[in-house]
């Protein structure tokens, strides 16, 4: 496996990509039609942006990242991230969250940044009114089914915030960010 960036003239790498953003997210609530994924794929290919692939030595897109800039490229924030769901648990969500981290350290970047929703009740912070201890909440935080809160961790990751009700009553976002300026720079 490969990573390469998403480049705009490769009609065939951005048709899988936008296939595995579908296939990704489908069980979601906020899952992609073709369109809207065909419309985050193209954004994700801006000037300013990062936008890449994990790709098989056979050539089939396993997974894809983008980052988005913001505060003068001090800060980027990984959207989307996500992996074809048959190719899980082999560390490639990891290398992906690793490379953009490196590409991102590079454009001078000291915090990456992700919202993770939580939409189906995966984790404690879900169906329960967070106001007004929000804090205690996410000092007890448990995972109830899978929520990728875990996986951030695992890359660095620790919860900086969550915004109560994001998706509707009882669905928050959780906010999760962690630091990757190099020793040398400071
Ligand atoms: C979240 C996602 C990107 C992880 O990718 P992946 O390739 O399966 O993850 P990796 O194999 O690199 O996992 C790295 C570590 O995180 C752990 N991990 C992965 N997904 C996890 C989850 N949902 N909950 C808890 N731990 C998880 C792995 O077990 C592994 O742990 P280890 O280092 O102790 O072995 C992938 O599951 C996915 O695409 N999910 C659907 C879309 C999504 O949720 N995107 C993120 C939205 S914010």
């Amino acid at each position: 496996m490969k990573i390469y960036d998403l480049d705009r003239s490769n009609a065939i790498y951005i048709q899988a990509t936008i296939e595995l953003l579908v296939e990704g997210f489908q069980n979601w609530p906020s899952a992609y039609s073709t369109e809207a994924a065909s419309k985050e794929v193209l954004e994700s290919l801006e000037a300013n942006r990062l936008s890449r692939v994990a790709v098989s030595a056979s050539g089939e897109v396993l997974g894809w990242i983008g980052g988005i800039p913001s505060y003068d490229d001090r800060v980027w924030e990984i959207h989307p991230l996500v992996v074809r769901s048959d190719v899980r648990r082999r560390g490639i969500g990891q290398a992906l969250v690793a490379d953009l981290e490196i590409l991102a350290q590079n454009r001078g970047g000291l915090t990456l940044w992700v919202g993770t929703d939580d939409e189906c009740g995966q984790t404690s912070l879900s169906n329960v009114d967070l106001y007004p201890d929000v804090w205690t909440h996410v000092w007890q935080i448990r995972n109830l089914n899978r929520h990728p809160y875990e996986f951030y961790q695992k890359q660095g990751f620790v919860i900086v915030g969550v915004m109560p009700d994001a998706n509707g009553r009882g669905k928050p976002d959780i906010y999760m960010a962690k630091r990757i300026e190099r020793e040398s720079s400071r």
